[in-house]
């Protein structure tokens, strides 16, 4: 029986989502819960592995979304149902939407092909909550010049590819508004994190 629950959080590069994790790992943890706290690509030893490969070899649209889903079913398989089963509360760092949104959206991939592979790969499992950071992709640019570390194959990206990814996951988030909760990630940090904490108390009452 799974009294977990399964959280997931999503945004173009550069949109900050990755500086809002651990509030929403002490939000879980505030309820009594555990929290599991993991990401896409990656998650697992072999998932890690696939995720360098994924960041930085060029390599063919397609065979990247299958090397998605590939580490996606270790990561499942081996950290997500199981923390679930035993009660804990999962938050990953992206999961399937940001396939729909950077392989679908932004490379042009047949969005059709990939929802029978998510039906393959995690027939029973859809995000309890997932939170969309959204930001424009020129705000996002900008966020990301200010740090100075390598950019990946994907934030090397030109602003077309982010305007596609943002609309694509604009688009599920008009599909299944239940579950993905969209915050404007724009402005200072304190009130991403304001719009986020009233989200997430919206989403779990
Ligand atoms: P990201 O989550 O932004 O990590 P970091 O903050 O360390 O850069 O990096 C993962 C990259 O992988 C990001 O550019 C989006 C991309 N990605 C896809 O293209 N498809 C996917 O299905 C997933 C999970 C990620």
């Amino acid at each position: 029986m799974t009294t977990g629950r399964f959280i997931t959080v999503e945004g173009i590069d550069g949109a900050g989502k990755s500086s809002h994790l651990e509030f929403l790992a002490s939000a879980i943890r505030a309820r009594g819960a555990e929290a599991v706290v993991t990401r896409e690509p990656g998650g697992t030893p072999l998932g890690e592995k696939l995720r360098e490969l994924v960041l930085h070899e060029p390599m063919d649209g397609t065979t990247e979304a299958l090397v998605m889903f590939a580490a996606r079913r270790e990561h499942l398989v081996r950290v997500i149902e199981p923390a679930l089963a035993r009660g804990a509360w999962v938050l990953s760092d992206r999961f399937s939407d940001a396939t729909f949104a950077y392989q679908c959206g932004g490379r042009g991939l047949d969005r059709g092909v990939f929802r029978t592979l998510e039906s393959l790969v995690h027939p029973h499992r859809r995000p309890d909550a997932t939170f969309l950071f959204d930001l424009d992709p020129a705000a996002a640019l900008e966020r990301q010049r200010a740090q100075s570390r390598t950019p990946d194959k994907f934030e090397r990206e030109a602003a077309g590819f982010f305007g596609r990814v943002r609309e694509a996951y604009l688009d599920r988030a008009r599909e299944d508004p239940a579950r993905v909760r969209v915050i404007d990630a724009s402005g200072g940090i304190e009130d991403v994190r304001a719009r986020l904490a009233e989200a997430f108390a919206r989403a779990f009452p």
